[in-house]
């Protein structure tokens, strides 16, 4: 495995080995990916393996813009609204698949819908426009692992799964992206993300919530969806006012409750925007030998802090899934 800064050479040799079948994991806004042509179904097959997934969970297709999104997804009113707002973007939209549509049937686990959207990152658009074909990328961990916001978490989650890392920095987002569907009745939001409810809801009106969301109990729509998807080893005690003595802390805002073993604040003024971009990487720092338990402090339930929670939630839930080191 190699880890290559993000050179014009590296991002054709990446590209040339993506165009091959291989796999490359690269940087987005949101989280690294492990990315691999959409459209051919060994080399996404390749995927779910690298990450061990317990079975196939419809992927994300990367593109570079609208007008490439045409070409794999039945486009419609909605979706321009929104890629005109949201894209480039944390924002995955899920559409119809489109008659002749290129992308494989295993990037969506053979559903008739595709997942899509077009990240800013730089480093994912030059790497997107060197192999000139659709991406399909999810977080670049090993299956129901913390996601990776930096290419040394790829490297230590994956390995010598992934060949080729393209190291782009530090993730400025932070969170995975947020996926909307416009194939029900009213757009309904499966997962919340970098793009918040209330910035979707300036442009297209109220969305619907998903009844996958961990605040809620029944049936999982969004089939990535698993509870525990976003599990440290660790147990995870949510909303902590005060510590225990076996616990790392993960803290937010200017009070912080003393006696922990470890603490780190995700935003010591209260900033949402800084704590999503911290969470993933503290909450590694805090999955560690010595601490019994990650106490986490509320965070409020608005903006980028409804996507914290999601993940704090599915992080907190103690289910089957839940990998055990
Ligand atoms: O920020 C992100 O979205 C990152 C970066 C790499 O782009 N990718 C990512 O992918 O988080 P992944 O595979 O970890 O999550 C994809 C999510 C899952 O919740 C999956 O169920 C949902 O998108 N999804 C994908 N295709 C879908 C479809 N056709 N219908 C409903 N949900 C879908
Ligand atoms: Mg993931």
């Amino acid at each position: 495995m190699r880890i290559r800064g993000p050179t014009a050479q590296s991002i054709a040799e990446a590209a040339q080995h993506l165009q091959q079948g291989g796999l490359v994991a690269f940087p987005t806004e949101t989280v690294y990916g492990l990315g691999a042509d959409a459209t051919n179904e060994r080399a996404v097959a390749a995927i779910y393996e690298a990450k061990g997934r317990p079975r196939f969970n419809p992927l994300i297709s990367h593109v570079l813009d609208a007008r490439e999104a045409q070409r794999c997804v039945r486009w419609n009113a909605l979706a321009d609204k929104l890629a005109a707002r949201f894209w480039p973007g944390p924002l995955t939209l899920v559409l119809p698949r489109v008659e002749g549509s290129p992308i494989a049937l295993l990037t969506t686990a053979g559903l008739d819908t595709v997942a899509i959207r077009a990240p800013s990152h730089p480093v994912a658009q030059a790497l997107m426009r060197a192999v000139g074909r659709p991406l399909a990328a999810p977080s670049a961990n090993r299956s129901g692992t913390i996601s990776p916001t930096t290419a040394l978490h790829v490297a230590q989650s994956l390995g010598e799964r992934v060949p080729i890392i393209l190291d782009g920095g530090t993730c400025l987002v932070g969170v995975e992206s947020t996926v909307l569907d416009l194939t029900t009745p009213a757009p309904t939001l499966l997962r919340p993300g970098g793009a918040t409810r209330e910035a979707i809801e300036a442009v297209i009106g109220k969305v619907a919530l998903s009844d996958a969301l961990p605040s809620g109990d029944s049936a999982l729509k969004s089939p990535g969806q698993l509870r525990s998807h976003y599990a440290p080893a660790r147990p995870v005690r949510l909303d902590s006012t005060s510590v225990g003595t076996d616990e790392g802390l993960l803290a937010f805002g200017p009070e912080v409750p003393s006696g922990a073993i470890l603490t780190f604040n995700l935003s010591p003024s209260g900033d949402l925007g800084e704590a999503a971009a911290n969470l993933f990487s503290m909450m590694r720092a805090l999955d560690r030998p010595g601490i019994g338990r990650i106490a986490v402090m509320p965070i409020p339930e608005t903006g980028l802090g409804f996507a914290i929670n999601d993940r704090l939630r599915r992080a907190a839930a103690d289910d089957d899934e839940k990998p055990r080191r």
